[in-house]
């Protein structure tokens, strides 16, 4: 492919540009509606120090992927092989230094939450003088469950990047995830019941609470086990890993923040679900658009399992922790699709090769399905949108992305009130 082909640095801005306000739309409408003025503070707060992650994020992505580079935690870009730019080793595990970034800002939220925000403004501004720094009263149970979710994401992060380091085998891959989620499994003190749609309630006469006891457990599980993979699967084009989180990230921080300001549900136990997962899905968020800066359409890192795990349990514990996972799994409908399209081919019914990616063509620069195409969202695609180069492709699958969160805000809309 020649240099010429690939897009210029302004039009590689305008895109990342087109992203990052495609996602944010949403999330800055809901924070302009929180009316109470303590959310309001709070949530402003995070987002300034979640800027800060990104600007750190995006600085720090080129410094650790040139350490890993000179550790030999690389890999080729295979939708250019045949190409000087597919010959060149990329530094692999770039979701190192966001997840790293991602952890201090939730340190950061969990300060402030802690402490009194008002009266720590106003200390800063008396110039240490005035008062002193108040606590909140911050219930017991939400540093549990907000300590829990950190140590999760904190492993999962961990075992991500032994992956990229080891290439661990594709049977024990599924199930790390289960391991990483072990902290949160134990310190879990929310319900395990479920709210049983009316339609069942009414159908089966089933009360409106249903106590699941351990099967919810094992729900967390299996939820768990399918938002790391689903992101893990869905990959292997340039800014298709991140893009997708990002999208992902900012449809449930719009959701999260909207649900804060009343538009939906606003019991306090509820509204403190929606608070906890925005703390998750803004630094998210921001810290993945620093990766994306230097993973978009053409690479210069590529974002490693470190990432795709981290960032699938992340998802997944908000969704959890949050009580929303079926809204989540509405914004991951093309995770979903994809998960169950692969099935075959990830229990090798159909056979399965270590990449399931398009054939690429030097002469054209044109990515095309395979002969026997591969089971996968990817494909797909390109059989039913036609051959296009790999950045088109991870347009097209994002603006999917896209449309998928719509729908799940309209799916939401139609139901409320007939499902539950
Ligand atoms: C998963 C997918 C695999 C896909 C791979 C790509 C399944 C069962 N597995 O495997 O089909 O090929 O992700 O990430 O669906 N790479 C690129 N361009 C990119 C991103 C990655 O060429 O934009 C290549 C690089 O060579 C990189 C490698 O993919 O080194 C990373 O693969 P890895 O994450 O280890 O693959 P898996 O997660 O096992
Ligand atoms: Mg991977």
């Amino acid at each position: 492919m020649e240099a010429d082909s690939m897009p210029s640095s302004s039009t590689r801005n305008m895109q990342l540009g087109i992203l990052a306000l495609v996602g944010g739309v949403l999330p800055a409408f809901g924070l302009f509606q929180i009316r109470d003025e303590k959310a309001r503070l709070l949530l402003a707060t995070s987002a300034l120090v979640s800027v800060c992650g990104f600007l750190v994020t995006r600085w720090l992505v080129p410094l650790v992927g040139a350490k890993t580079a000179s550790r030999g935690i690389c890999g080729k870009d295979l939708n250019k092989r045949g190409t000087p730019m597919g010959e060149r080793p990329i530094p692999e595990a770039g979701g190192l230094a966001v997840g790293c970034v991602f952890l201090l800002c939730i340190i950061c939220f969990e300060l402030l939450h802690y402490y009194d925000i008002g009266s720590l403004v106003r200390w800063l501004g008396s110039g240490f003088q005035e008062g002193g720094v108040r606590l909140e009263q911050t219930s017991d149970a939400w540093l549990v469950d907000y300590n829990a979710a950190m140590a999760t994401i904190c492993f999962m992060l961990f075992l991500g990047f032994a992956d990229d380091v080891l290439d661990i085998r594709w049977r024990v891959k599924l199930v790390l995830p289960f391991f990483a989620a072990l902290p949160l499994l134990a310190a879990y003190s929310g319900g395990t019941g479920i709210a049983v749609p009316k339609p069942l309630q009414t159908w089966l006469g089933l009360p409106f609470y249903l106590e699941l006891g351990l099967l919810y457990k094992l729900f967390m599980v299996m939820l768990v086990i399918f938002c790391t993979n689903s992101i893990n699967i869905l990959a292997g084009v340039n800014g298709l890993e991140a893009g997708q989180t990002f999208i992902v990230a900012c449809a449930t921080l719009g959701h999260n923040l909207l649900s804060v300001a009343g538009f939906a549900a606003t019991a306090p136990a509820v509204r403190d679900g929606h608070l906890f997962s925005a703390y998750l899905m803004m630094p998210l968020a921001a810290t993945t658009m620093g990766l994306l800066v230097h993973n978009w359409y053409p690479s210069r890192v590529f974002v490693g399992d470190t990432f795709t795990y981290f960032a699938g349990m992340t998802l997944a514990v908000a969704g959890i922790l949050g009580h929303f996972s079926e809204t989540m799994l509405l914004f991951l409908l093309p995770q979903v699709f994809n998960f169950v399209y692969s099935l075959p081919q990830l229990f090798k019914i159909v056979p399965c090769p270590r990449h399931r990616l398009p054939v690429f063509d030097p002469k054209t620069g044109l990515l095309r399905p395979k002969d026997q195409p591969d089971w996968n969202l990817v494909n797909l695609m390109l059989q039913l949108f036609g051959n296009c180069n790999e950045n088109t492709l991870c347009i097209r699958i994002l603006a999917l992305q896209v449309l998928s969160c719509v729908a799940g805000f309209g799916i939401r809309w139609l139901l409320t009130g007939i499902y539950k």
